[in-house]
């Protein structure tokens, strides 16, 4: 099922990577979104290759993207696209950033595609169909305390706006996990979990398109993801909360204490 949406998801990952890899360590040209939000050619022209190759196998299908908008066609199909996950670490010449691509149908995201090029790490996943890196299936940790997991967060572009809550939830987190990582990809940090590298992950004010492959990668590797007050999570949620499901209950006592 969904083989033809999974073939054209997959090229565009590709081409998206070559341009990615092509342009890593070379970009000059930054502009600024927010105060801290960049865009770089990278993200513009990453995002380019991938709307030409998804408009022209599916004309029909709505796209949103993080740098152009919304293309509304046909509302029971949304591709949902980050050109770039990882913009910062990418201006910065450090090799950890994606592309992500997701097929949402009917309100519910049945794909989801994440390729670090860098690293030539390909995860991918279908609904009912397991989550694979390159190739070979993967699965979600074992741990079941706090103090035996290497948690993941990540902070909004707005962050010096709204601080103190975000804030506490890293203290609580720092204090009861065997350790935090901040990434600085959130659709990596998804895809992490479910191949078990990292046995959860919390962050606040993502967007769609930051989540929506990723969260897939994850449930279709074993993991659970939800909202921080513990509701199935869609990718337009404000909260997010991901883990090997063994640990999920006790993240959010955590953030909720
Ligand atoms: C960002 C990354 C980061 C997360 C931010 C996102 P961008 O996406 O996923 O890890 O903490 O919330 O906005 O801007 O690099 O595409
Ligand atoms: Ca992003
Ligand atoms: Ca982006």
């Amino acid at each position: 099922m969904w083989e033809k949406e999974i073939a054209v998801a997959h090229l565009a990952a590709r081409e998206s990577g070559k341009i990615l890899s092509e342009l890593f360590g070379k970009v000059t040209l930054i502009t600024k979104k927010g105060e801290i939000d960049l865009v770089t050619e990278a993200d513009t022209r990453s995002e380019k290759i991938i709307l030409d190759i998804i408009s022209g196998h599916f004309p029909q299908d709505s796209i949103l993207t993080e740098e152009s908008g919304e293309y509304n066609h046909l509302p029971e199909r949304v591709w949902i696209v980050d050109p770039l996950d990882g913009t910062t670490n990418f201006a910065h010449c450090f090799p950890f950033f994606a592309v992500s691509i997701a097929l949402e149908v009917e309100g519910e995201v049945i794909l989801g595609i994440v390729f670090n090029p860098c690293m030539g790490e390909y995860f991918e996943a279908a609904k009912g169909q397991g989550a694979f890196l390159n190739k070979k299936a993967i699965r979600v940790s074992h741990s079941r305390a706090l103090e035996d997991s290497l948690l993941v967060t990540g902070f909004p572009y707005n962050i010096r706006e709204n601080h103190e809550r975000i804030m506490e939830h890293f203290r609580r987190m720092v204090l009861r996990a065997q350790g935090v990582r901040r990434l600085g990809s959130a659709a990596l940090d998804l895809c992490y979990v479910g191949a078990g590298r990292l046995d959860g992950y919390w962050e606040e004010g993502l967007k769609p398109w930051d989540s929506a492959a990723g969260t897939v990668i994850a449930k279709e590797a074993g993991g659970r993801v939800s909202t921080y007050d513990g509701k199935s999570y869609l990718p337009y949620e404000k909260t997010i909360v991901a883990s090997n499901s063994f640990i999920h209950e006790l993240m959010l006592e955590a953030l909720n204490a």
